[in-house]
């Protein structure tokens, strides 16, 4: 059976994953202002502080208590694990133990994070983020397009509403608060094997001028196999 997923499940990777799916290496990013977008309650944000760089997090969910976060994400993870290990998109020798493991462990550091530093947690959604033109100097964005895109597009959604029309508009909204950068992943369908997402197609030829866009592989593995690369969207002649 092939992935798919009832709803756009709360949970989220740990700050190292993201790192490996971003292919980003923070060190390049000093005294930049990075946008996760959806962060779910992954620890990215909080393993960006610990180096020195400064993150905030978008999610519709942020508006709840720590509590119902926490009850939100360990359904989903556990809906999740379940839909992979019946899923025959995702590879038999991958350690399902090892993914639940760390997105437990990326929720208590999301946690701590967020009641430490409330402010660097803001429920929003997209098509509609509330910030200024060029906010951010890189906006990252994880699980969310592409991936949730619907099945009969390659995603892994089983309801329609994030179709090409969204994508366009939700892609709009992500490089409208970018100075820079916009980095999405996955940007591959998740099928078997997984192939490039027909989105993105018509999403790089969409770019308004000056943006530019190309796949870059990474080194992240969530048990697909086949072409699992990120879509790195640069303003042009910004850097
Ligand atoms: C699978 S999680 C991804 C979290 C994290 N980026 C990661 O890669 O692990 C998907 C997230 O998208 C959020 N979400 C759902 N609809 C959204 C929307 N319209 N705009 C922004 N985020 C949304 C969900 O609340 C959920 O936390």
């Amino acid at each position: 059976m092939a992935m798919e997923l009832p709803r756009v499940v709360f949970f989220g990777r740990s700050g190292s994953d993201a790192l490996r799916f971003f292919d980003l290496d923070l060190a390049d990013w000093s005294g930049a202002r990075i946008l996760d977008c959806p962060g779910g309650p992954g620890s990215l944000v909080a393993v960006a502080r610990r180096e020195g760089v400064q993150a905030v997090a978008v999610d519709p969910q942020y508006g709840l208590p720590a509590a119902d976060l926490e009850k939100r994400c360990r359904e989903d993870l556990q809906l999740t694990m379940e839909r992979m290990a019946q899923s025959a998109a995702i590879r038999p020798d991958f350690d399902l133990e090892a993914y639940g493991r760390s997105k437990l462990e990326a929720l208590q550091d999301f946690l701590s994070d967020r009641l430490a530093y409330p402010e660097a947690y803001l429920a929003a959604s997209l098509p509609c983020l509330p910030f200024e033109n060029g906010s951010f100097d890189l906006v990252l964005c994880g699980h969310l397009l592409f991936a949730y895109a619907p099945r009969a597009d390659g995603g892994v959604f089983e309801l329609g509403c994030f179709d090409l029309a969204w994508h366009q508009a939700a892609l709009a909204e992500l490089l409208r608060i970018s100075r820079r950068q916009v980095r999405l992943y996955p940007a591959h369908t998740g099928t078997r094997p997984a192939r490039i997402h027909p989105y993105v197609e018509p999403l790089l030829a969409g770019l308004p001028t000056p943006w530019r866009g190309h796949l870059q592989s990474t080194g992240y593995d969530q048990g697909f196999e086949g072409v699992t690369p990120m879509l790195l969207l640069e303003r042009g002649g910004a850097d």
